[in-house]
């Protein structure tokens, strides 16, 4: 840390500012960006759902990390804390914080354990046989028993992390890996834009055909907006309440929105020009990076091997670095608010996210309990971003505009007149009254156009589940 104790002038450190920054975007930047935007995106028919999801990032994504951070630095405690301590009714956002936080901790380590299943298989020949990758995808996902080996490494990983404390080894290996990742993104890029035929990626990813969009399409670019920026569940708030009253939010919610969506379109970039060029589809779905990349790289002898291998290494470490952060938002509310010990709460909350983690995996082998047709790991990833969070940040915003009161959060934005922003009456605004009534909007007419696919009912199923849990935290 940059501290010196002989300057006369307090002054803030880089160490620890840098320290925040690189943690808010370690929780940030994980599977969302790198596996779920590019075949999210692929599946949505390309430029337009990325162009709307810009907008989404710059008008709603930055408002919603702002009110998280303001929120948790204002309270200084984790999430359900935060609702609770300034009203309890308000307490229930907390709760389904926590749920949303369970969910997707019941399937994120599922694609976590593919990420270090890569390595191993990486380093014992997968690259020999380029035309069997997309094979051995399939069949190692749909696989009933070897995935949940590494699933079960891969959560162990965050039960090691988690038990003694975010920081330390993890903060370390993230400041080194994180960086590593964006070079190889970048190299990745490079390497496949060369490739010949590659130019209908970069036009399939930039160019927006809006005859490709209806209602289900924008409220996937919503949820993958909160899911990438990790909004709408307190993750963030719970982040803000260890930041320094003296830091600048507005500049920190600037730089981890630019990070993580930098690496969301370099992962595009890097996945987009590569497929076109192999003929593959865009909707190629869940095993995009874990084709395309091994594949990118498979004739390029040790070299290529030598790039895949960081890049899972990469990936692996990203997605660490964001799983710690969801399992500990269910942590530090079972250790706050059920007064558990940390070890216990932590093998508590891993036990149920595995066991949930075992129905995602087995799912896409076909096994398995379904809802309405849809195996359990589709049901999870449909309803945390799609429905969960999208709701959890309208009622943070809701909470923040009208539970809270504008004067003080204008002195807690801008440390009490210190930082000069501007753009603060913008920012209430949206906050107050455009965000909601636009989330909202975008929630019903996607749910609305779920039902012709099937995905209607389930989605109607987790507003059901908010609601419920909603009136039952209200009576604890
Ligand atoms: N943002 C992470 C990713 O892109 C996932 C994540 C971590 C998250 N913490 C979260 C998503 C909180 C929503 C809420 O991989």
């Amino acid at each position: 840390m940059a501290t010196s104790s002989t300057t006369t002038q307090p002054r803030d450190t880089w160490g620890s500012k840098l320290g925040f920054v690189m943690a808010a975007a370690g929780s940030a930047v994980g599977l969302g960006n790198i596996w779920k935007f590019p075949y999210t995106a692929g599946e949505s028919g390309g430029g337009a759902f990325v162009l709307i999801y810009l907008l989404f990032v710059i008008f709603i994504g930055f408002s919603v990390m702002l009110t998280e951070f303001a929120v948790g630095r204002k309270t200084g405690v984790s999430a359900v804390g935060a609702f609770k301590k300034t009203d309890r009714r308000w307490s229930f956002v907390g709760v389904i914080g926590v749920f949303s936080g369970l969910l997707i901790m019941g399937f994120y380590p599922v694609v976590g354990g593919w990420a270090i299943a890569y390595i191993y298989k990486l380093a014992t020949g997968l690259l020999s046989a380029p035309e069997a990758i997309g094979d051995s995808f399939g069949s190692f996902i749909s696989n009933p028993i070897e995935p949940l080996m590494w699933m079960g490494l891969y959560l162990l990983l965050n039960i090691a992390i988690v038990a003694r404390g975010i920081s330390g080894g993890i903060e370390k290996a993230g400041k080194v890996l994180m960086p590593m990742l964006f070079i190889i993104l970048i190299i990745v890029s490079i390497k496949g834009m060369m490739l010949p035929g590659a130019s209908a990626g970069l036009e399939f990813l930039f160019k927006p055909d809006f005859s490709q969009v209806d209602s289900g399409v924008v409220l996937a670019a919503l949820g993958q907006a909160f899911f990438s920026l990790s909004l709408g569940m307190g993750c963030m708030i719970t982040y803000g309440s260890y930041l320094k009253k003296k830091e600048n939010l507005v500049q920190t919610t600037a730089m981890v929105t630019a990070m993580d969506t930098s690496v969301a379109i370099l992962a595009g970039l890097a996945m987009f020009p590569a497929m076109f060029a192999f003929g593959m589809a865009p909707a190629a779905g869940p095993g995009l990076v874990f084709v395309v990349v091994p594949q990118l790289f498979a004739e390029m002898g040790a070299i290529g091997l030598m790039f895949a291998l960081m890049f899972f290494v990469g990936l692996s470490v990203a997605a660490l670095t964001s799983s710690v952060s969801l399992l500990e938002v269910v942590v530090s509310y079972l250790i706050d608010e059920k007064g558990l010990k940390r070890s216990t709460a932590v093998a508590l909350a891993a036990t149920v996210m595995g066991v949930l983690c075992v129905f995602s995996s087995i799912s896409l082998g076909g096994l398995g309990p379904q809802l309405f047709g849809t195996g359990a790991f589709d049901v999870f990833d449909l309803l945390t971003d799609k429905i969960f969070l999208a709701v959890g940040g309208m009622l943070v915003c809701i909470f923040a505009g009208w539970r809270l009161n504008r004067e003080e959060l204008e002195k807690e934005i801008t440390n009490d007149g210190d930082i000069k922003f501007p753009l603060f009456g913008l920012w209430y605004n949206l906050v107050k009254y455009v965000i909601p009534f636009a989330v909202a909007i975008v929630a019903i007419a996607g749910v609305y156009s779920g039902f012709e696919s099937g995905k209607g009912e389930i989605m109607l199923v987790g507003l059901g589940v908010i609601a419920v849990s909603g009136i039952i935290s209200k009576k604890l």
